[in-house]
């Protein structure tokens, strides 16, 4: 069943069920202001870190689901509603919302009254803008009470779930004409506060929860909108909340639109007063006077609507096929700008306390956005290399606000060095800017640790080389890729963390899946080293790959596939050897995209095992058997239900490395059928089972080992963004970025007639047409670039600023 349907020339989703089955959100915002929010309203905002600078409240894992966000109340006579059918749950008239690209509007009807909520962050703002547009569009008069509301958070919100008995007593609150000001700890170590405003007079206030909502009610039935008035409260201590009271007449026909703004301010210290107990209120009247009238708004929704239009301009796909296209065009590029922007730290399912940027997850993402904001992710890859530690190993993660390491979330995972090495590459093909490679960079934070960013790289690459076990395959650490795969943790302990625990001494666990990550990447290294002249270093790179598939050949093929691991013991993991668990999707992928068994057959074998045993109706799951009884020796993998997350869930972040393994073998079919197992908008229509947004990827559907095969967790925030992007734009449809020009190589169902692409790239614009009148799957024919025939299937850079038409024939 579906619960919408995409509006792709409106870049949208159109929601026309409030009861999806899950809350299905959106993100507004685009560079540190960011909003959550879901269908029916829910959600919560945030300066910048979600942890430490959370402007409104929200209560993870609700009865219901989804309580607390941006509510406004109708009160027409005795009816109560709202226009995101949430909280009261009125029964609407109609009901629709809208997510688009960085806004939402939610718009319900009820008794002749028509209520949208348009919902947005301007470009540059720190604040959202909330416009409320009231119609009558009966025949009668009406006169309507309107009750806005949102919640604070206290700034810090762990603290604020949990250290009751202080912050009962702190919470502080300031209102003046229409506009109502948080400033919770401002008067001493914060220099920081919080507005919620409205562009007209109001009828009254509220400030404080329990007078607003009723010590024993909820709220789908607050005192203040059933009684039909403000109690005017100031919050002391307690919850403060925001909530304005305003009456509207609407003549047969009149429609009112009423601006709202939450905005975040930050003052000087020498600054932060008006006088004694007052604050300075200056630059919050400025942000509201940005947005006071609707003429503004349209203005800024139309500036935030260009922003769009131009990023999504750099790659765009028409091709027979709609849910491709609005996947590569339109909501797989959304993603993958919402995983740069909050890394792994705010979805409905990550809480926005736990996980701040991950090293390799940050890593990874880049390749989904780099070619939109070339310059972003430059500041991003200086930004991730500077935690790392000098010997190569990372942080696994660093704070978004203060851009430093964390070892919160534990270390010494040894995959996490390389990704920066496809980071960094991808970087510089897209934009050939090489001066990266010079820029001073610390290590852990440390300034005078500071060497060029080339020898993060290095030192990256011998990370690996430097730790290597008794195979003389790399050693795996805390885990590689797989988080859960602890192979040196042996914890016995339910209150110790895998991630973080204390490892067994002495542990030489070691793993297949870095050492093809290695050779992939490794050779992208020596190639960056020739590029630049080091050719020297080049060859010393090359002979420690050439030895790394020495040990893969040796060590690490199991007969019929990849091995996985070696575990703590010297024994194999991911073999038929193996009672459960005998083959994994990690070395697989890696092994054959790096190209090992290309040329004799095993890359294409390790693929057929990978569909005899992985593949299932809704994508590939990690592994198989799946585990079925805690094993110590591997540690957190076998902790979960056979069929979920690491333990053969289809982790779908992974499933993409099969697809550029397959179009490495020239199977494009295989490789677009898979591709279209996990794409969410081909799976509209399985809504009811998939449950998580149709719009973007999940992390993890549930295998064919679980309970409920096909049902997906943990939207949104997920390394499946980008390495499905990369994979459909670079791998299948063939587009690659290289450092002197744009490779077109793709990889397609046999059936395809071909296909167009304009693709934006150092400044010119190619028109790209894919003809395959052979029906094949793979091979360049001929090459044209304006109607020149070329000699490979490169396109040299022209840099003229041009348009160029690209003609390619496969055959
Ligand atoms: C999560 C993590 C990622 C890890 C993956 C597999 O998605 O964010 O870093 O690689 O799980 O364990
Ligand atoms: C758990 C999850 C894994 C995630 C990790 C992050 O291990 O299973 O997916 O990467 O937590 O800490």
């Amino acid at each position: 069943m579906k619960y919408g349907h995409f509006d792709d020339a409106a870049r949208e989703y159109v929601i026309t069920e409030p009861k999806t089955p899950y809350p299905w959100i959106n993100y507004l915002g685009n560079h540190d202001f960011f909003t959550l929010i879901s269908n029916t309203s829910g959600g919560y905002t945030f300066y910048k870190d979600a942890k430490f600078r959370r402007l409104t409240r929200y209560r993870y894992n609700n009865v219901p689901i989804d309580n607390g966000g941006k509510y406004f109340y109708i009160k027409d006579g005795d009816t109560i509603w709202n226009p995101g059918w949430k909280p009261v749950k009125t029964k609407l008239d109609s009901y629709s919302c809208r997510h688009g690209m960085s806004y939402t509007i939610v718009r319900g009807e009820k008794n002749s009254i028509s209520a949208e909520a348009l919902y947005f962050v301007p470009l540059h703002c720190r604040g959202e803008v909330q416009r409320v547009r009231l119609k009558n569009t009966g025949s009668v008069k009406k006169s309507l009470k309107l009750f806005s509301f949102i919640e604070w958070c206290l700034w810090n919100a762990e603290d604020d779930m949990t250290n009751f008995q202080r912050n009962f007593s702190t919470g502080e609150v300031e209102v003046k004409d229409s506009v109502i000001f948080h400033k919770t700890e401002y008067k001493e170590r914060r220099n920081h506060f919080a507005f919620y405003s409205v562009n007209t007079p109001i009828k009254g206030f509220d400030t404080d929860r329990e007078a607003f909502i009723g010590l024993y009610n909820g709220f789908e039935n607050p005192d203040v909108v059933s009684d039909g008035k403000s109690k005017n409260t100031i919050a002391h201590g307690w919850s403060p909340v925001a909530s304005h009271y305003l009456e509207i007449e609407l003549n047969p026909g009149e429609e009112k639109d009423l601006i709202f703004v939450l905005g975040y301010i930050e003052n000087e210290d020498d600054k932060k007063w008006e006088s004694k107990g007052v604050i300075n209120k200056e630059k919050a009247y400025q942000m509201i006077s940005d947005f006071d009238s609707s003429e503004k708004v349209d203005r800024a929704l139309a500036e935030l609507r260009s922003y769009w239009d131009e990023l999504l301009s750099k790659y765009v796909l028409s091709s027979a096929d709609k849910k491709l296209d609005r996947m590569v065009n339109i909501w797989n590029q959304y993603q993958c700008m919402v995983t740069f922007n909050m890394s792994r730290s705010a979805s409905y399912f990550e809480s926005g306390i736990g996980r701040g940027m991950g090293f390799r997850d940050s890593n990874q993402d880049l390749i989904g956005f780099v070619h939109q904001v070339p310059d972003r992710a430059k500041e991003r890859i200086l930004d991730i290399a500077a935690t790392q530690f000098e010997n190569g190993s990372a942080y696994h993660q660093y704070q978004p606000l203060t851009k430093r390491g964390n070892d919160a979330i534990g270390g010494n995972f040894n995959d996490d060095p390389l990704w920066l090495i496809l980071s960094t590459t991808a970087y510089i093909k897209e934009t050939g800017d090489f001066s990266i490679l010079d820029e001073m960079v610390p290590f852990d934070n440390d300034e005078s640790k500071a060497k060029s960013h080339f020898e993060h790289l290095e030192a990256s690459f011998y990370h690996i080389v430097n730790n290597l076990g008794p195979h003389n395959l790399p050693l795996i650490g805390r885990a590689d890729w797989n988080d859960c795969l602890n192979l040196n943790c042996f914890s016995s302990n339910p209150n110790e963390s895998f991630q973080t625990t204390e490892n067994k001494k002495g542990g030489t666990a070691e793993s297949v899946m870095i050492a093809g990550l290695f050779v992939l990447y490794g050779n992208e290294f020596v190639k960056l080293c020739e590029k630049i002249g080091k050719s020297d270093e080049a060859k010393t790179a090359q002979k420690h790959i050439n030895d790394m598939i020495e040990a893969i050949n040796q060590h690490g093929w199991d007969g019929n596939w990849f091995v996985r691991a070696y575990d703590f013991f010297g024994k194999k993991v991911g073999s038929d050897e193996n009672e459960e668990g005998k083959i994994f999707i990690e070395s697989q992928g890696f092994c054959t995209m790096a190209g090992i068994g290309a040329e004799d057959g095993r890359a294409k074998q390790a693929l057929d095992s990978v569909k005899e045993r992985l593949d299932c109706e809704y994508g590939i799951v990690l592994n198989n058997p799946a585990f079925t009884k805690y094993y110590i020796e591997y540690g957190e993998i076998s902790t979960y239900p056979a069929g979920y997350k690491e333990n053969a869930g289809i982790f779908c972040h992974n499933n993409p490395w099969i697809m550029i393994g397959e179009t490495i073998i020239g199977r494009g079919d295989e490789a677009f059928n898979y591709y279209k197992k996990i794409a969410p908008s081909y799976l509209e229509d399985i809504s009811d089972l998939h449950r998580t947004e149709p719009y973007v990827y999940a992390q993890m559907i549930a295998g064919k080992d679980a309970f409920k095969p096909g049902e997906a967790k943990n939207s949104w925030l997920t390394g499946t963004a980008a390495w499905n992007y990369y994979a459909i734009t670079q791998y299948i449809l063939g587009i690659q970025p290289d450092y002197d020009g744009l490779v077109i190589e793709p990889c397609i169902p046999k059936k395809w007639d071909g296909f167009k692409i304009t693709r934006k790239f150092r400044g010119d614009t190619y028109h790209i047409t894919v003809k395959n009148p052979a029906h094949v799957s793979k091979g360049v024919k001929t090459t044209e670039l304006d109607g020149n025939a070329l000699a490979s299937n490169k396109i040299p850079i022209v840099e003229d600023g041009r348009e160029h038409e690209v003609t390619i024939v496969l055959g």
